[in-house]
């Protein structure tokens, strides 16, 4: 194994009824002005937002709220909420929604922790975050794992680049993850949400140099739960159980555990939200729509790993086969369970043209941990195959 740490100090609250919990865990903890941060409507029309706030007020907490969070939060949100927070004397920030709601509420975090620095600046990693406010999560959608981690990503509607950048400063100090609130996510955002949590993992189990035992079996384990979780959700999502699995799934698949002691691969997301960038498509969709052109595109570079992977995820049977064939069927099988759940398998299908694919090239950051390091030229040949 190469050498590594691992550190992930967010306080888990899982399961039915615990986010009935969150005043007490505020008052807990001492504070005293909350930014209560949510999306476009989803908690007003379930009736969490109203809970929350008798919640903070049993337990005689203040609080603002700033809601309008959109899918693939956006920098000028993250600048109200600094305002915001700086004239309201905001002491904790409460970000009660998906990863998107989250990510907004870590951002506005960094920018009252330090005001001397245009908060861009961390996501172009031209500055680092000392301090945060500290953040608090209610998860109502089991996909990003920003719940449990480091990083946090925002689209600048300026220049139109989406960024993330990891930081311990805004690491949640707790999450709340009750299963039953993901209940009312559609099945659109359920896939969406499930394919990030299969390509979080992916990302490091496909990846250059030495397998390590331990984490790749451990990503195994998270891949099956995460294929069988996602096909009894979309028949009834109201099934506790398997939603409960994608939830736990979503937060381990992030936290980096499945990534120690190897490298990462990471060029699924980069071409993911270089066309996310440029379309605003949801980033799950980005993600289904390119990942098979990317492994098909790799799989000669990474053929044991390949193989690997449809026998011990996708159970194919490798008997007079060869390794390229297994490898193959693995991957048709992994496109045969996306098509099952409405995922989107082409870049097309999430409203780009081809008159992107350009810009989609030009926003894509080449990484160098996967089975081989992209040219340009390349990333413009598997963004063609994804049209
Ligand atoms: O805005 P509302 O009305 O709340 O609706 C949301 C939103 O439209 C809806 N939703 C959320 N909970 C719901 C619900 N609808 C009904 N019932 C509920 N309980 O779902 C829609 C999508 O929400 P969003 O937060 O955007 O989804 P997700 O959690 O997938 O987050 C996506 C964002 O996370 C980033 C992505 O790039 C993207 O911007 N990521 C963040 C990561 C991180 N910080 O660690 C890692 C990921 O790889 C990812 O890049
Ligand atoms: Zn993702």
């Amino acid at each position: 194994m190469e050498n590594f740490e691992f550190y992930a100090p967010t306080r888990m609250i899982f399961g039915k009824d615990t986010h009935l919990k969150v005043g007490k865990l505020i008052r807990e903890y001492g504070f005293k002005k909350v930014l209560i941060h949510f999306g476009g409507g989803s908690v007003k029309r379930t009736g969490l937002l109203d809970t929350v706030c008798r919640s903070l007020e049993e337990e005689g907490i203040g609080y603002v709220l700033l809601g309008g969070v959109q899918a693939n939060p956006v920098l000028s949100m993250a600048r109200k909420g600094i305002e915001l927070c700086r004239r309201e004397q905001v002491d904790f920030i409460l970000a009660v929604g998906g990863g998107s709601v989250i990510d907004s509420s870590k951002c506005i975090a960094d920018g009252v922790g330090n005001p001397d620095v245009d908060v861009w600046k961390f996501h172009m990693k031209e500055a680092v975050p000392k301090k945060a406010l500290p953040v608090g999560v209610i998860l109502t959608l089991a996909a990003a794992g920003s719940e449990m981690s480091a990083s946090c990503v925002i689209t600048n509607e300026e220049n139109g680049l989406k960024r993330g950048f990891n930081s311990v400063t805004h690491r949640p100090l707790f999450s709340i993850c009750n299963p039953e609130l993901t209940y009312t996510v559609n099945a659109f955002q359920t896939g969406c949400g499930t394919v990030d949590i299969m390509m979080h993992t992916l990302e490091r189990y496909f990846s250059l140099g030495h397998d390590t035992s331990l984490t790749d079996r451990m990503a195994e384990g998270l891949l099956k739960a995460v294929i069988e979780a996602g096909r009894i959700v979309h028949e009834n999502p109201e099934d506790y159980e398997a939603r409960s699995n994608i939830m736990w799934t979503a937060t381990w698949a992030l936290n980096t555990l499945v990534a120690k002691g190897k490298k990462t691969d990471w060029m699924v997301h980069m071409i993911g939200q270089a066309a996310g960038a440029v379309t605003d498509a949801t980033h799950g969709m980005t993600l289904s729509a390119v990942s098979l052109p990317y492994y098909r595109f790799i799989l000669d570079a990474g053929l044991p790993k390949f193989t690997r992977f449809a026998k011990n995820v996708w159970e194919v049977s490798a008997d007079g086969k060869s390794d390229r064939e297994v490898a193959e069927e693995g991957l048709s099988a992994m496109e045969a369970w996306m098509r099952e759940l409405g995922l989107a398998m082409s870049l097309s299908e999430i409203g780009a043209t081809e008159d992107m694919i350009e810009d989609i090239v030009k926003g894509t950051i080449i990484l160098k941990g996967g089975y081989r390091v992209l040219t340009k030229e390349e990333i413009r040949e598997i963004v063609k195959m994804s049209m």
